[in-house]
């Protein structure tokens, strides 16, 4: 049995990991402009709902035992719940974000000071990339999306600082442009993921077959649900509610499914995962 052979983990061994977690309330969330596919301004959004659902998941991460961090939101950043986006803790250190469009750019320098006054070691970013949008860490490699918002220059960038092997892969469908929502990690430590194959070009599909023999492979009907943006504990896979198919799955695996209502969020083309962004020592 390899540490990739996912179908020969004896699935009663799956444990919850206590993860340390930042995000930030949707209190300024609206759609006011249109920067991926889901996004459509002419439709209204509720921020009071979105602020419940949103307090679902805090209290849903707490109750398993994780650290929840808050950031406040600056003003006119209507985004900034997707703290995902915020940077990349890995490797010892927290890798900024740098917004590929003028109407984020302003939420780097807030997650920055954060990271600089909870004393992490911050390296400035000079690539554009989308923080955990699109650079997933597992225990020794990083998966890197690029095709839509990360340069693939950020992608060397990122493992010049950290030491961490970095994987990159090629998104090609306009409505998973962050790799946060065409995969998920499902175990950090022993290399378990999900994945919509058909978000990825040919040659990152082979990188995944090869790497992931075994990863679960979601049907394009979940991933539309936004299925893959879910956040794993290792134990816990936190998914948006809607997608029943892809719990099942997890079910399969010995992983246990929290299905989290949050589809206010999805107006902005985000869900679980973007409004999560994990902290590492
Ligand atoms: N409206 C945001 C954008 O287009 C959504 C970001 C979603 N975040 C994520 N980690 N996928 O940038």
């Amino acid at each position: 049995m390899t540490l990739t052979d996912a179908s020969a983990r004896p699935t009663t061994q799956r444990a919850a990991r206590p993860r340390t977690i930042l995000m930030v309330p949707p209190t300024g969330f609206v759609v006011d402009y249109e920067i991926n596919a889901w996004m459509d301004a002419s439709v209204p959004v509720d921020t009071d709902r979105a602020v419940a659902q949103w307090q679902g998941l805090v209290s849903a991460y707490r109750a398993a035992g994780h650290e929840v961090h808050l950031l406040e939101p600056g003003e006119d950043l209507p985004d900034m719940v997707y703290a995902a986006n915020g940077g990349t803790s890995a490797g010892g250190v927290f890798y900024t974000a740098r917004f590929a469009h003028a109407e984020r750019m302003g939420e780097s320098a807030l997650h920055e000071a954060w990271q600089r006054e909870t004393g992490a070691r911050v390296v400035v970013a000079q690539e554009v990339n989308e923080g955990e949008g699109d650079l997933l860490t597992l225990r020794d490699r990083v998966l890197a999306g690029h095709g839509f918002r990360t340069d693939p220059r950020a992608h060397a960038e990122l493992a010049a600082a950290t030491g961490l092997e970095v994987v990159s892969l090629r998104l090609i469908d306009p409505r998973y442009y962050h790799l946060d929502t065409a995969l998920t990690v499902l175990d950090d430590v022993h290399g378990e993921i999900a994945y919509l194959p058909e978000a990825f070009d040919d040659e990152s599909r082979a990188v995944l077959e090869r790497l992931y023999p075994t990863a679960i492979r979601v049907a394009p009907e979940q991933a539309a649900l936004f299925a893959l943006n879910a956040f794993s504990d290792g134990l816990h896979v936190f998914h948006p509610a809607a997608a029943t198919g892809y719990a099942e799955q997890l079910r399969e695996r010995g992983f246990a499914p929290v299905p989290i209502e949050l589809d206010e969020l999805l107006k902005g083309g985000g869900s679980v995962k973007c409004c999560t962004l994990e902290l590492r020592d």
